[in-house]
């Protein structure tokens, strides 16, 4: 498993401090209308792979019965330091696929609103997530609802075997008093594990004095839209209601679904499942 180890909670938010979260959340609560229609949605809201609660900020306001699956543990005190006077809100440390396992198939099968976001499915295969996927719905009721994003393997087949990609933050220093961090990613693509893995390295820039903060390597595996969509219509337990390329999603144009965009053109996917 990806250990988070130089991505603590603070860089992490800094270096994700323009990611278009406001847009994704309009886009992730349009998806679950049916249970928030008054605002304010009793039902439960499982959210896989939190991070530092950046969508979670936005989502909780809309549910009143929250939890959290997140398996890093800096992540985790960050959460719960974030969140102490929540008492509705519950905080797992651990994986998706254990919280399913162990905490879900023990109880009865509940209504839920589910999501993942941020790449979060593609720190595991696309074979294991079929299983997850499958695992998850006999967990749930009809009517319970999963929004992910994943990255496009058609999309990644047609990048560069080898990329390097060095990228300063916070993008406008002029209005920040934060050091300067420099985050140098090279990628490299293993077509048979369809597994990309990408070697980060942190440097901190203050007072024009570099230091070195570490490596963390990232190991992704972007899904085969077109394989999901075909094991999802054959298992009969959950329907695609919705796939959109994140552009869409950033730009709030999503009343117009996507069937004319390849999934070679766009890398990243929102994709919403209904439980049948
Ligand atoms: C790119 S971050 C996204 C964080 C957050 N969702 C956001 O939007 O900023 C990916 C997150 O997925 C978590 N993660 C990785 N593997 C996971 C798994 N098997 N189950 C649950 N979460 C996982 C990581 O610990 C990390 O918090």
């Amino acid at each position: 498993m990806t250990i988070f180890s130089v991505l603590t909670p603070d860089i992490y938010e800094q270096i994700y401090s323009s990611k278009s979260y406001l847009a994704e959340f309009v886009y992730i609560s349009k998806q679950f209308e049916v249970f928030i229609k008054e605002g304010n949605s009793s039902e439960l809201c499982i959210e896989f792979g939190p991070g530092t609660g950046s969508m979670t900020d936005y989502v909780r306001k809309v549910f009143t019965n929250y939890t959290l699956v997140e398996p890093s543990g800096s992540f985790c005190d960050h959460l719960a330091h974030k969140y102490i006077d929540q008492t509705s809100l519950h905080i797992y440390q651990t994986s998706m696929q254990e919280y399913v396992l162990k905490i879900l198939v023990p109880k009865s099968p509940l209504l839920a609103c589910v999501f993942a976001n941020f790449n979060v499915i593609n720190y595991i295969s696309q074979l294991e997530f079929h299983s997850f996927l499958t695992l998850l719905g006999s967990c749930l009721n009809v009517g319970s609802r999963f929004v992910f994003d994943t990255w496009s393997l058609e999309y990644v087949h047609n990048m560069p075997f080898c990329q390097e990609l060095v990228t300063a933050y916070p993008d406008n220093q002029e209005s920040s008093d934060c050091p300067i961090i420099t985050r140098r990613a090279c990628s490299s693509f293993d077509s048979d594990m369809s597994k990309l893995t990408i070697e980060f390295e942190f440097t901190q820039l203050v007072e024009n004095v570099s230091t070195f903060l570490g490596n963390e390597v990232h190991e992704i595996y972007p899904f085969d839209i077109n394989a999901l969509k075909y094991a999802i219509g054959l298992a009969k337990q959950w329907v695609i209601i919705s796939v959109l390329p994140h552009e869409a999603v950033r730009g709030e144009s999503f009343h117009n679904q996507a069937s004319d965009i390849s999934f070679s053109n766009q890398r990243n996917w929102y994709i919403t499942l209904l439980r049948v």
